[in-house]
């Protein structure tokens, strides 16, 4: 089978406080094939923007990170900033939640798109550079890309502005690109035209994507495989469908009993109860246990290793007797 295109393991992502350091993410492994769409999911807090900055190479200096990174075969984890330099934005791009903040508000959003082009490829003449830039335009589906091309931000809407950042993201061709809750700012309908352009990026341009949500809903439409994350720590992980309709960790059965269904009424919305750790404050045994209806005594005294289930991994001492539906995440 062929190397995957993004391979971590073991990655270990350490904050230091006054005592000592704390590992925010730890022992991750996660791989994303060539035009592969991988969730990375879990509540706020669980260590998905830093797990993916530390593939970016853009955590701040005091933050420490080990294991392994693998890009293509090129090793990430401790590469010199002028390896990074050369590979982000050229070939691994990433989209934030706030389109606002990662446009210049005084600049055309064609200018902007043209200097990314220019960035990588300062050969091309100027017509050159507008026409790829019309054809960015057209790729994350902006209308009418000849008048939009001399407009500034401010004349974008939301959603609009998300396309443009995509747009910039994509300048290059990247082989992979990382979107950081992309539609969270974003209402619904605008939410699932963001994911269809995601969709198109891939079956059009075969760019991967690791799209990192607390939405279970995007993932379901969007992803090949998901990975759970809980207090920095994968809890399951395997091909979308099979998780969705069998979860074997009680955090991804409550996360799924929390997205809303037809039947659902708002106010009967299923929340799992209590909230994920702080970093101090993570519990011994499995981080999930204080929140879990389904823990026993071993759960708060020995943390679960990931094993093997199916076509996925799972990390819960009782993986293989529960029987969970999101019903009995909710009854539990
Ligand atoms: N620069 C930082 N300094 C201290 N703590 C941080 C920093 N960045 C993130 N953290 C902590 O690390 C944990 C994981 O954060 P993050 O990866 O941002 O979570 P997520 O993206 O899943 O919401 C959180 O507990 C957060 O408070
Ligand atoms: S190990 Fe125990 S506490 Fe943790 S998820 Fe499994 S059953 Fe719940
Ligand atoms: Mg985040």
């Amino acid at each position: 089978m062929e190397a995957p295109l993004l391979d971590i393991k073991g990655l270990t992502v350490s904050i230091p406080f006054r005592d000592g350091e704390r590992a925010a993410v730890s022992n991750v492994d996660l791989s994303v094939r060539r035009g592969e769409v991988v969730g990375l999911v879990g509540e706020s807090g669980s260590g998905k923007s830093l797990s993916m900055l530390a593939v970016m190479g853009l955590l701040p200096r005091h933050v420490s990170v080990s294991g392994s990174i693998r890009f293509d075969g090129i090793e990430l984890c401790g590469a010199p900033e002028r390896r990074m330099r050369a590979l982000r934005g050229r070939r691994i791009a990433m989209v934030f939640q706030d389109p606002m903040t990662a446009l210049n508000p005084v600049k055309t959003i064609g200018a902007q798109i043209a200097e990314m082009i220019r960035l990588h490829n300062p050969r091309l003449s100027g017509a050159e550079v507008r026409e790829r830039a019309l054809g960015l335009l057209e790729a994350v589906a902006i209308p009418a890309p000849e008048r939009r091309f001399d407009q500034y931000p401010h004349e974008f809407s939301g959603g609009m502005r998300q396309r443009v950042v995509i747009a910039i993201a994509i300048a290059n061709d990247p082989d992979l690109l990382i979107a950081d809750e992309p539609t969270t700012a974003l209402d619904v309908t605008i939410q699932a035209q963001i994911m269809e352009i995601f969709a198109r990026l891939r079956e059009e341009r075969g760019i991967a994507v690791v799209l990192i949500t607390h939405d279970l809903g995007l993932v379901a439409g969007l992803a090949d495989r998901m990975n759970v994350l809980y207090a920095g720590r994968i809890a399951e992980r395997g091909p979308v469908g099979p998780v969705f309709a069998a979860p074997r960790h009680p955090y991804t059965a409550g996360l799924l009993a929390a997205v809303p269904s037809i039947d659902d009424v708002a106010d009967r919305l299923y929340a799992i109860p209590g909230a994920p750790p702080a970093l101090q404050n993570r519990p011994p045994g499995c981080a999930f246990a204080p929140r879990c209806g389904f823990s026993v005594p071993l759960c708060h005294a020995s943390e679960p290793a990931l094993a093997r289930f199916g076509e996925g991994v799972v990390a819960c001492h009782r993986a293989a007797e529960l029987s969970l539906s999101t019903l009995s995440a909710k009854e539990a």
